[in-house]
């Protein structure tokens, strides 16, 4: 595993190289990249001694030597080698850069163009951490895929109390670590999303249709792609630019997706219907735009129930995974749900709160299957993509005979559970994660 580590200018800076053992104790292999102000700081030397590689400090500098245009790409290369890239300590400066594609030195280039997941440890003063900007860059960076691992409260180096210490590097390790495990494994699955709103026609320019924007989908179908799969994203109208590398197929209607969907899902190992399919579509469809004449009263019939039917022709081993959108009784309708439809997994998500689920960009749910309850607090779509995706993998796994962990959890329990969901359980807030094993 391959791992860039930025440092950026402050105090913290010096606490990277902590950062670069701990990871090269996990047998990472390290290449460092230092901003100007962070060599105010920490010696370049000081990482190349630790890593044994030239440490990347600009975009220029070897401009006089011979090899200087092969130089001039460096952090293109650097942006393929890396498996993933860190940033500790994150100052306020370059948060702002990442966040704005500002790309003028090495470390904000490598940034734009690597592919490979990003983590940020933030580090700066307490007031600069709490203005409106940050947490405005911060929350983008966050929409977009990046890990933030959150600065803890404690005595800042300009002499003040409170948030804004850059995480402890054994801290950032593990997180890098948690994110390099997710790479790739789902590498030789084929993952079929739906995604969207549908829409049912009522005339040539008015239609049913409902407020779902796509994006938890589109979420789902990016981490998936991200981890190695092979993804096929049906959609329904959204505003979203399709993910790349993803076989995109547009639908409008019900209908549309159902054909869709059945057509491809022989290929898939794995669907996912996070789609908001329309229950209802008009019994006819107007040729004409319908005039106004008073009171009208819409004839509707069913929709066929796509998850359903992709539970009924499923082939041995195809893992079906459903949403669930609810605005009362939401694990008693999620369970119904589960077992009405025969999928391995249902996402029951509440749809009734500000700003979580239905065109939100966060979104909170709980993974319910036959099995397993699994609590899964409000974050990012992108971030709650990978917490699903990560679940639906350990559906595949045999279950211990364990009737509860997570709060309560022994040592010997905690330490069967693998490291991965260690680092995420641990990067949550208390109680978040919390993971429940029915035991019927
Ligand atoms: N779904 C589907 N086809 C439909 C309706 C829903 O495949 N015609 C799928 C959705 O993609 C989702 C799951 O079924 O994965 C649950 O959708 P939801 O709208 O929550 O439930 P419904 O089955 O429509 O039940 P109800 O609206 O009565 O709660």
């Amino acid at each position: 595993m391959r791992v860039v580590v930025g440092v950026s200018g402050g105090i913290a800076a010096y606490k990277a190289a902590e950062l670069v053992r701990a990871l090269q104790r996990q047998a990472v292999e390290v290449h460092v990249v230092m901003t100007a102000a962070a060599q105010r700081f920490v010696q370049p030397l000081t990482f190349a001694a630790l890593t044994g590689y030239k440490v990347f400090t600009s975009l220029w500098e070897e401009a006089s030597d011979p090899g200087a245009e092969q130089k001039g790409i460096d952090h293109i290369a650097e942006a393929q080698w890396a498996d993933a890239l860190v940033v500790a300590p994150a100052t306020a400066n370059i948060l702002a850069k990442f966040a704005h594609g500002i790309a003028d030195d090495f470390l904000s280039t490598l940034y734009l163009a690597t592919t490979s997941p990003v983590l940020v440890a933030p580090a700066m003063n307490v007031n600069m951490w709490n203005h409106p900007a940050t947490q405005a860059n911060v929350a983008t960076l966050q929409d977009r895929g990046v890990r933030i691992i959150e600065p803890g409260t404690g005595e800042l180096a300009c002499g003040m109390v409170g948030e804004g210490r850059m995480a402890e590097p054994e801290a950032i390790a593990a997180a890098v670590l948690g994110v390099l495990g997710r790479r790739n494994d789902l590498a030789g699955e084929v993952v079929l999303v739906t995604a969207g709103g549908t829409r049912e026609a009522l005339d040539p320019v008015r239609f049913i249709g409902n407020r779902s924007s796509g994006k938890m989908g589109y979420a789902l179908a990016e981490a998936a792609r991200s981890r190695g799969a092979k993804v096929i994203l049906v959609s329904g109208p959204t505003g979203l630019r399709a993910p790349r590398q993803c076989e995109m197929v547009q639908v409008t209607t019900a209908e549309e997706m159902r054909s869709a969907v059945l057509a491809r899902m022989n290929d898939a190992t794995l669907v996912i219907k996070a789609a908001a399919v329309a229950d209802y579509r008009p019994v006819s469809v107007s040729e004409q735009k319908l005039k106004r004449t008073g009171s009208m009263t819409l004839e509707l019939a069913p929709t066929e129930d796509i998850l359903a039917e992709v539970v009924r022709r499923r082939r041995p081993g195809q893992l079906i995974v459903g949403f669930a959108a609810e605005t009362e009784n939401r694990m008693e309708n999620g369970r119904a749900k589960l077992m009405k439809k025969g999928a391995d997994a249902i996402v029951v998500n509440d749809v009734s709160g500000e700003g979580v689920g239905i065109d939100a960009d966060t979104n909170a749910a709980t993974f319910l299957s036959a099995a397993t309850s699994v609590e899964m607090p409000e974050m990012p779509k992108r971030e709650l993509a990978d917490r699903i995706l990560d679940e639906i993998l350990a559906l595949r796994r045999p279950r211990p005979l364990v009737a509860e962990f997570g709060e309560h959890q022994d040592a010997k329990t905690r330490d069967e559970q693998s490291a991965q969901d260690r680092v995420l359980s641990e990067s949550m807030p208390s109680g978040a994660g919390r993971r429940q094993l029915i035991v019927e």
